[in-house]
């Protein structure tokens, strides 16, 4: 392994806001699952959550501009999330968190209707059939969040893919989902008060995708509650 990588991987132990539970560590029961306001924070506020977060630069940037939110990242990737972890390290932020885990694992990682808020963006396409339940916004996933959403939580989709686009919006459609807002060219918008606050702040990848001209597209939908 490249020696950037364990040097980072180190650092990040360091940071006593980044976590790296093992995936026998969350079977077990991770300590902050339902406790994250009361044992983390020490505070009543709203947590939002960014799946997929890489480097942490949206949580981050989002935590700068919501002092009175939580904000947590989740991602996959150590040596991507040591640039959050270290930013927020550094600048000593009490309303940052990231957690170095799968995705599929964030029904241990929060407990039920703990999360106010999921951001999800720019996820992998995962274009492939049998791969498709590996989306993000899959039904599969979406049965995850439902489990540790609050019941008015909202999922934000920020994505540059039509696939990813059409096949949330078609399940949002099609089981019923209360939809607050889809448009398929975000920054066709800008004039909208209320995506104001959506295209005020850009991901790493937005930033690319917008520089080579590519379309953002945007969804914000809450879930059914279980039949
Ligand atoms: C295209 S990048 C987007 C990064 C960031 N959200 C942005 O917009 O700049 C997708 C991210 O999702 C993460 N990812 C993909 N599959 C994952 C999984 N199953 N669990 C956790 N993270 C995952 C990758 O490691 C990567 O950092």
């Amino acid at each position: 392994m490249a020696k950037r990588k364990l040097e980072r991987f180190a650092e990040n132990a360091t940071f006593e806001h980044f976590f790296q539970p093992s995936f026998f560590d969350l079977q077990a029961g991770f300590p902050l699952q339902g406790k994250w306001r009361e044992d983390f924070f020490h505070n009543i506020n709203p947590i939002i959550v960014e799946l997929g977060c890489g480097k942490g630069e949206y949580t981050i940037a989002l935590a700068e501009k919501y002092p009175e939110r939580n904000f947590i990242g989740i991602d996959k990737k150590g040596a991507r999330m040591w640039k959050g972890g270290k930013t927020s390290h550094e600048n000593a932020m009490p309303n940052v968190a990231f957690v170095r885990s799968h995705a599929e694992m964030i029904g241990s990682i929060f407990g039920a209707d703990e999360v106010d808020e999921l951001w999800i963006t720019f996820p992998e396409p995962q274009p492939n059939s049998p791969r498709s339940k590996k989306r993000f916004t899959s039904s599969q996933f979406l049965d995850r969040y439902r489990k540790i959403l609050k019941p008015e939580g909202i999922i934000h989709l920020k994505t540059d893919s039509d696939l990813v686009y059409e096949s949330t919006l078609e399940i949002v459609q099609s089981d019923k989902h209360p939809l607050h807002f889809s448009c398929n060219d975000l920054y066709q918008n800008t004039a909208d008060e209320k995506l104001k606050d959506v295209m005020a702040v850009q991901t790493h990848y937005e930033k690319i995708w917008l520089e080579k001209g590519f379309k953002i597209k945007y969804l914000c939908f809450s879930l059914n509650p279980i039949i």
